[in-house]
């Protein structure tokens, strides 16, 4: 089914508010609810997942150094609105099969305020899971000012939580980035890309088995496959419809000026790497997941985006009076060496430029924007050496894995002592890019190069190959491209405990490509 682009405005998800304090400090209550949201002019409402009833959820706006305290509450139904496959981790029949947990992306949070995968908990918190630890979150924000996104992590079924709709942004500001005087105010604004599929009816398609199709296929679905679980997991999802701030395809009036975009690419699988339609226009870009870069990037044409990567881009539409740009997409899927995307998809949202100003663009984008520590790998203590690599699980369905291990297989392998430096190498033996996300810590992407050979019996290692401008800030989330092994370098801390990290393709996290790693308490 193919819905008529660029005929619904882009929302901009509303601002949340405290509901009082506590302490002095500002306490939110956010309440996980089913609803039905119109996507599209002509789709019926569906029926989605939202924080306070809204997909996607409330944005959060707080200030660097300024704690808040959230309660995250699940109001939603007892019953899965996506099939849920009972097989993976976490999943099993004995468990409830609507469990969630919210997940700060990038926040620098004590464990218990982590969302760790089992700290799941249910309707009215009937149910919790082995690592709950209490209803209210605290959120310290002592940390360099960035967006930052929350979503759904409970164990085996976050791909379908976020699917649903169980994702918001949550941007730390401060004094110091204001002062620069970046587009603000309705002038910057977030950006989330995501991909779905409908049913004619409006409802949400995912796929109950490898191979179940979405409409126009035809419907009911394939003959169920009797060597699989019913439902089962997919190797990854991709949908045929993109959404930005949970319209599909929208279209936004700009002013001929500068604009700030922060853009989320908060899909399960689908890679994005978008450019836009007009030759002459560029991204400056500014920022990447951590926050602001050390200096600006200018005339940057192409910008790819893994599932949680971010980049914070200033487009300046002045001299494009009159015209519609389009947000535009050509990254196969799956990344990197999957199929170029169909025609739908290579359109993401439609810029329309005014004729008029409604005031003079004051805005300005300084060379110099921020201070940017740069680690050096001579303080590195250790040098973790990770193998990203691909098996089959007991049913013969791809699985893919980080070291070889489990989730749940003990012991913890990794383990960063609080306030050192490491560098972790990523050796990926698998066909496709993995997104990988390390909870608490930020980091910077040291090198990437091709590798042949086992990576356990020393490998040849090629030269370095060049990284994105996208690339050279603080990341969370970085890719590890099939071939290569890609360094990073990060100081672990400043808390103790246990943390997660995995590959943020949905499907592959569920399914086991997701370990814990335990920040040690440091005893010199
Ligand atoms: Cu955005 Cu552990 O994830």
């Amino acid at each position: 089914m193919s819905l008529q682009k660029f005929v619904d405005a882009l929302p901009l998800p509303s601002i949340i508010k405290p509901k009082d304090k506590s302490d002095g400090i500002p306490f939110f209550e956010v309440t996980m609810r089913e609803v039905k949201q119109k996507l599209h002019r002509d789709l019926p409402p569906t029926t989605v997942w939202g924080y306070n009833g809204m997909y996607p959820g409330p944005t959060f706006e707080v200030r660097r150094n300024e704690p808040i305290l959230v309660k995250w509450k699940n109001e939603l139904p007892f019953e899965h609105l996506l099939p849920v496959d009972r097989t993976l981790h976490g999943a099993e029949p004995d468990k409830p099969s609507v469990r969630t947990v919210v997940h700060l992306h990038e926040g620098r949070v004590r464990p218990e305020n982590d969302g760790y995968p089992e700290a799941w908990f249910t309707r009215d918190f009937e149910n919790v899971g082995p690592k709950f630890a209490h209803e209210v979150y605290f959120y310290p924000n002592c940390q360099r000012p960035a967006t930052l996104w929350y979503h759904d992590h409970a164990l085996g079924i976050t791909r379908l939580n976020v699917y649903a709709g169980l994702a918001g942004f949550y941007i730390l500001r401060d004094d110091e980035e204001e002062e620069l005087d970046l587009p603000s105010g309705k002038f910057e604004i977030p950006l989330v890309i995501q991909d779905r599929s409908f049913y004619p009816n409006g409802k949400l398609f995912y796929p109950t088995q490898p191979g179940h199709e979405p409409p126009p296929a035809p419907q009911p679905p394939p003959p169920i496959d009797p060597t699989l679980p019913n439902p089962s997991v997919v190797p990854e999802f991709f949908g045929n419809t993109i959404l930005v701030n949970g319209k599909v395809w929208p279209f936004l009036e700009v002013e001929p000026r500068k604009y700030r975009f922060r853009i989320l690419n908060g899909s399960n699988a689908r890679f994005y790497r978008i450019s836009l339609s007009s030759p002459s226009l560029k991204f400056t870009l500014i920022g990447t997941e951590g926050g602001l870069l050390k200096k600006k990037i200018e005339n940057v044409s192409q910008i790819t985006l893994a599932p949680a990567e971010r980049v914070d881009v200033v487009i300046d539409f002045s001299t494009h009076n009159g015209q519609s740009i389009i947000l535009t997409n050509d990254a196969p899927a799956p990344f990197p060496g999957g199929d170029p995307p169909s025609p739908d998809l290579t359109q993401i949202m439609e810029f329309r430029v005014k004729q008029k100003l409604s005031k003079p663009d004051k805005s300005k984008i300084p060379k110099q924007l921020s201070c940017l520590e740069r680690l050096d790998p001579a303080d590195a203590v250790t040098v973790r050496k990770n193998v990203l690599v691909e098996t089959t699980d007991e049913f013969g369905r791809l699985k893919l894995l980080l070291n070889n291990l489990d989730w749940d297989q003990l012991p913890i392998t990794e383990t960063p002592y609080n306030g050192t430096i490491e560098i972790w190498e990523l050796y990926n033996t698998t066909p496709d890019t993995h997104p990988i996300h390390l909870h608490l810590v930020t980091f910077q992407i040291l090198s990437r190069a091709t590798f042949s050979g086992d990576p356990n019996d020393n490998p040849v290692i090629g030269p370095p190959l060049p990284l994105d401008p996208s690339e050279m800030g603080w990341k969370d989330t970085v890719r590890a491209n099939p071939g290569e092994v890609t360094r990073i370098i990060a100081r672990f801390g400043p808390f103790t405990g246990i943390y997660p990290w995995h590959c943020h393709i949905l499907e592959h996290e569920d399914h086991d490509m997701m370990r814990p790693y335990e920040v040690l308490q440091n005893h010199n």
